[in-house]
C-alpha cells in the first residue's frame, strides 16, 4: 500500500535493495584485501536503512561509527551544518567508507569531508544510496552511488520531510499539496 501523501514512487524495495547489492559488490573489491578493517561512517539518521542492508553484505571486517548533522530545514538545503552528534572513533590514518542517503547541493558532504580530512583520515569513500546532481552547487561527485534522482522532494527508505517518511520501505515523491 502506497501512503496517499505520496504522488509517485521512484524506486520500490525491490530496485533499492538490487542497487544497494551493487554498491556492496564495489566496497567489496575496493576493501578486500585492507589489512585494518575500515571504518563505516553513518551521516544520521538518513542513512539508517540503507547501511543496515548495506553491511549484511559486506565481506571484509569493518568498524561502524556515525555521525549526525543538522543542515536541512523542511525542503530546502541550507548552507550551515552543525555536528550534532560526533564520531566516537579516532579517524587518523584510517580508511573511513562514508555512507549518505543523498547528496543535493553538496554543501554537507562538503563539510563532513572536510572534518576527516582535517582529522587526517587516510582516506575517505563517499558512497550515497542517491545522487541529485541538477541541485548541485560545489563541484563534488561522490565516488559511488546508488541512483541518480531528477529534481524532486523525496521522502522514504530514511529519507524524511521534518522527520516523517523515514519508515517507507520504497523511496517517493511527496505531493506538492502536503508541505506547500
Ligand atoms: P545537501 O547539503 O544540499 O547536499 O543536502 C544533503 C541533505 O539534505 C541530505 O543528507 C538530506 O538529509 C537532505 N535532503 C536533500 N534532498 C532531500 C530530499 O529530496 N528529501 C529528503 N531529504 C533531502
Amino acid at each position: 500500500m502506497i501512503d496517499n501523501r505520496i504522488d509517485k514512487v521512484l524506486l520500490t524495495a525491490d530496485e533499492i535493495e538490487a542497487g544497494i547489492n551493487k554498491c556492496a559488490q564495489y566496497i567489496n573489491k575496493k576493501f578486500k584485501q585492507s589489512k585494518i578493517p575500515p571504518l563505516m561512517v553513518g551521516v544520521l539518521k538518513g542513512c539508517i536503512p540503507f547501511l543496515g542492508r548495506l553491511i549484511s553484505k559486506v565481506e571484509f571486517d569493518m568498524e561502524l561509527d556515525f555521525i549526525a548533522v543538522a543542515s536541512y530545514h523542511g525542503t530546502e538545503s541550507t548552507q550551515n551544518v552543525k555536528i550534532v552528534t560526533d564520531l566516537a572513533t579516532d579517524v587518523k590514518n584510517r580508511d573511513v567508507i562514508l555512507i549518505e542517503d543523498i547528496v543535493d547541493t553538496a554543501f554537507t558532504i562538503h563539510q563532513i569531508l572536510e572534518i576527516f580530512k582535517n582529522r587526517q583520515a587516510k582516506s575517505i569513500t563517499f558512497v550515497t544510496l542517491l545522487d541529485k546532481p541538477s541541485r548541485r552547487i560545489l563541484n563534488l561527485k561522490p565516488d559511488y552511488f546508488c541512483f541518480t534522482i531528477p529534481n524532486y522532494f523525496v521522502v522514504g527508505f530514511g529519507l524524511d520531510y521534518n522527520q516523517k517518511f523515514r519508515n517507507l520501505p520504497y523511496i517517493g515523491v511527496l505531493k506538492k499539496s502536503y508541505y506547500s
